[in-house]
């Protein structure tokens, strides 16, 4: 099989769910945004928003408003990380960002049909440059599910989010405190056809 750095790179990245409470670098933080701008988006739109929040009483607050508002939320599918949302929001655990440090919220522009697959792919890249930077990353879906709770967004808004944005998913970072293991890929996902 091919190996290059690149490759290598792909296959190592997992998603970290306990993280160390020391603070990534400013230039690793800038270095990480600066790869989520990189990615391909529809008709090069680039309508993307990338907010880091790096203050603690900011991460509390988002924590909070999300256990709050997954309590009084009916899930609108049997997704199961949907009903297991629900279920540790009822909690005083909860904690959906895993405490860690750095926390990127991607949003993009309304009623923009590529908003969710332009920021997806822009925080592939993301990943990996964390991973090439030995730094940890789990993409986070919780304040997509909650992206119209009025208090949240009110929130949101104070952090620069513009109220009209989609939220798209969000990006946990920092150094990683356990490394998670590979699953093992599943058969039958790949089909050539020569
Ligand atoms: C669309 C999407 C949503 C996800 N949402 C969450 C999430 O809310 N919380 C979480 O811990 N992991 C989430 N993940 C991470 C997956 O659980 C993870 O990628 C998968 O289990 C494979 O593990 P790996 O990333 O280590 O290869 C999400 C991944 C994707 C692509």
């Amino acid at each position: 099989m091919i190996q290059n750095e690149v490759l290598a790179c792909i296959r190592a990245r997992r998603s970290t769910r306990k993280f160390q409470k020391e603070q990534i670098k400013d230039a690793e933080l800038e270095a990480l945004l600066e790869a989520a701008t990189w990615a391909p988006s529809g008709g090069n739109s680039q309508s993307w928003l990338f907010t880091a929040v790096q203050n603690k009483e900011a991460l509390a607050r988002i924590n909070e408003l999300l256990k709050t508002g997954f309590q009084n939320w009916i899930p609108d599918d049997g997704y199961p990380g949907k009903i297991s949302a629900k279920a540790a929001a009822q909690k005083e655990s909860f904690d959906f960002f895993y405490q860690a440090p750095t926390l990127i919220i991607a949003s993009n522009r309304p009623n923009y049909q590529n908003a969710l697959a332009d920021c997806a792919l822009a925080l592939e890249n993301l990943f990996l440059a964390a991973q090439s930077l030995g730094l940890g990353s789990c993409y986070l879906n919780q304040l997509h599910w909650l992206r119209n709770d009025p208090q949240l967004r009110e929130y949101l808004f104070q952090l620069g989010i513009p109220r009209e944005h989609t939220i798209c998913a969000s990006a946990a970072v920092g150094y990683i405190a356990r490394e998670s293991s590979a699953p093992p890929r599943k058969d039958g996902t790949i089909n050539i056809v020569k």
